[in-house]
């Protein structure tokens, strides 16, 4: 059975003091949810800045640690990028690749994330894979032919064994930040394609993999999304800045 994986990805929000309160409070929220197999396993992606010190503050609990992008380059004349090897020395055993946020407002295209995609799991870190339409590509029908496009270019690049040390997210654009969240049927139905574009290149890959949901996931819908057949988790924005948010989200995750 796979396990559900519950991401907090910060954005670029808190601050020390902040990011503090946030840990300590996730850290002791998750010592309250007894030990099963329904636990989720819980993973925090602070700003890049912070990596150390929530590093230390989550040294010895369940949480783990991933940032939020990652080079394809591996060192060089490349200023203001952070390397996977960098990440992995900081303790990031996670990295997002291709958020729609870095696709859209920083032009990154899908050979580029399927190659931050390749250079993320050379060091060692599980690459979180973000695909995604747009309000206008689902309107026109398009939301599959995006997806495939978003996957295929990493399944050109790595290959579908590559696949089954990832986590892909799906992520519609619409979704993101607006309040506005898929329904679990909505959800459900891209999940299941995903699994089957998989699956027509491994069973057992596509059968393994985590296929996360995200786009306004909060305590009150991550139930019914999370409960879906294909559902494995939440990428959260928003409600992964407040402890009490994002434990409502790791607590409906461990009633299913
Ligand atoms: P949201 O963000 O939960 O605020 O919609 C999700 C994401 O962008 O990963």
């Amino acid at each position: 059975m796979r396990k559900i994986l519950v991401a907090g990805n910060w954005k670029m929000n808190g601050d020390s003091a902040a990011n503090s309160e946030l840990i300590g409070g996730i850290i002791s929220g998750l010592s309250g949810i007894a030990d099963s197999a329904a636990k989720p396993d819980v993973l925090v992606c602070p700003p890049f800045p912070y990596l150390a010190a929530v590093r230390e503050q989550i040294a010895g609990s369940d949480v783990q640690l991933g940032a939020q992008n990652v080079s394809e380059h591996p060192s060089g004349a490349h200023t203001g990028e952070t390397s996977p090897a960098m990440l992995q020395e900081m303790g990031c055993t996670y990295a997002l690749v291709g958020h729609s946020e870095r696709r859209a407002l920083y032009g990154e295209t899908s050979e580029q994330v399927a190659a931050k995609f390749a250079a993320a799991l050379a060091a060692g870190i599980t690459p979180v894979l973000c695909v995604g339409e747009t309000l206008q590509q689902r309107e026109a029908g398009n939301t599959e032919a995006v997806i495939n496009e978003q996957l295929a270019a990493v399944l050109d690049n790595s290959g579908i064994g590559a696949i089954a040390s990832a986590v892909i997210a799906y992520e519609p654009v619409w979704a993101i930040g607006t309040g506005m969240t898929a329904t679990p049927d909505q959800a459900q139905d891209v999940h299941r394609f995903i699994r089957v574009v998989l699956e027509a290149q491994d069973a057992d890959v596509a059968a393994g993999v985590q296929i996360l949901y995200g786009g306004s996931v909060k305590g009150d819908n991550a139930a019914g999304l999370f409960g879906m057949p294909d559902i494995d988790g939440g990428l959260i924005g928003g409600a992964s800045l407040k402890a009490a948010d994002f434990l409502a989200i790791v607590e409906a995750a461990a009633t299913l």
